[in-house]
């Protein structure tokens, strides 16, 4: 199919008009044509609520000319940008009520669309109809996917402040509503620790939360030189992901107590203990 229209720059005219003719009769009356490559890319194919995304749509003209292109969203067209042989392009904006079309980056290869709501998440297309003398049409097509992140990072919980091995470790994790909700994970020095799917809640006032809870007996593999770093991630579709703190629960090696520490304070007390010692060495040496 491509070849045959390929040859209308280099072979007789008569046998590419007759290749495309041979072409058109053999698909159905929106198949098959010259134009070829259409292609549609939604960047980034997951948009923030209230952003901007750009639809690219790339073709081939395979020496046809360019007549018009059109983008939906579903079955609904909302930019139509018109090329005739007489007069300069023309652009066309059918008003979406879930985004506002940026006529100023639009053109006959993209459109942008600005301050995108949830129902644009879906398929979009893009049509490409060229004059080859001919009207021929392709079409391209694309999801997009719109998201709202947590407004604010997941929080942990652990029963201790300090672990070491032999240790159970048990922690949960919470994050605020988000769309769609977020899967959590827990790492432990930067390893995704093997668990169950999150689980969602609805708050009283109907919003969605997720929580996941685990519960590792410590190994010697969880700790590096005695350092174990527990973060929760909260992640989204597309790579979208908030994390949690990051809290430090192992018994550092430099120090010197190997019993669990359970609070700050005990440790600000011993902090001070040692400059009050350090002190009194110094005033014994004067
Ligand atoms: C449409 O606009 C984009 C961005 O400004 C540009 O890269 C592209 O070349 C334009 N397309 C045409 C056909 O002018
Ligand atoms: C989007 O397109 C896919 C594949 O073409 C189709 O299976 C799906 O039903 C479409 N979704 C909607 C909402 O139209
Ligand atoms: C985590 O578990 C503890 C103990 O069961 C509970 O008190 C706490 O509310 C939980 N926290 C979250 C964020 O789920
Ligand atoms: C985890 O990765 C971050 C950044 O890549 C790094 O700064 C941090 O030290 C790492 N933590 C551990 C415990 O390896």
């Amino acid at each position: 199919m491509l070849s045959s229209c390929t040859v209308t720059r280099t072979g007789s005219v008569m046998t590419a008009l007759w290749m495309c003719v041979l072409v058109i009769a053999t698909l159905n009356a929106k198949g098959g044509d010259c134009l070829s490559n259409v292609k549609l890319a939604v960047i980034p194919p997951a948009v923030q609520l209230g952003q901007s995304v750009r639809l690219a749509c790339d073709y081939d003209l395979d020496g046809g000319r360019l007549y018009t292109i059109k983008f939906y969203r579903g079955r609904y067209e909302f930019y139509r940008y018109t090329q005739t042989p007489k007069g300069p392009p023309s652009t066309k904006v059918f008003a979406l009520p879930f985004a506002t079309v940026d006529l100023s980056h639009s053109n006959s290869t993209q459109v942008v669309l600005t301050n995108v709501g949830f129902p644009m998440s879906g398929n979009l297309t893009c049509e490409v109809t060229t004059e080859n003398p001919g009207m021929t049409m392709a079409q391209a097509g694309a999801t997009m996917t719109v998201v709202a992140l947590p407004r604010s990072p997941p929080r942990l919980w652990t029963q201790y402040e300090r672990y070491e091995i032999g240790d159970t470790l048990l922690a949960n994790c919470t994050a605020p509503p988000s769309t769609p909700p977020s899967q959590l994970t827990f790492q432990i020095n930067n390893r995704t620790v093997p668990s169950l799917a999150s689980t969602f809640y609805t708050a009283a006032n109907q919003e969605q939360w997720s929580t996941l809870s685990i519960h590792v007996a410590l190994e010697p593999r969880h700790f590096r030189a005695g350092r174990l770093a527990l973060q929760c991630v909260a992640s989204l579709p597309a790579g979208f992901a908030v994390k949690s703190e990051t809290r430090e629960l192992g018994v550092k090696p430099a120090e010197p107590v190997p019993e669990r520490v359970t609070s700050a304070s005990t440790l600000l007390v011993q902090s001070h203990a040692l400059l009050l010692v350090v002190l009194a060495v110094l005033a014994m040496a004067r």
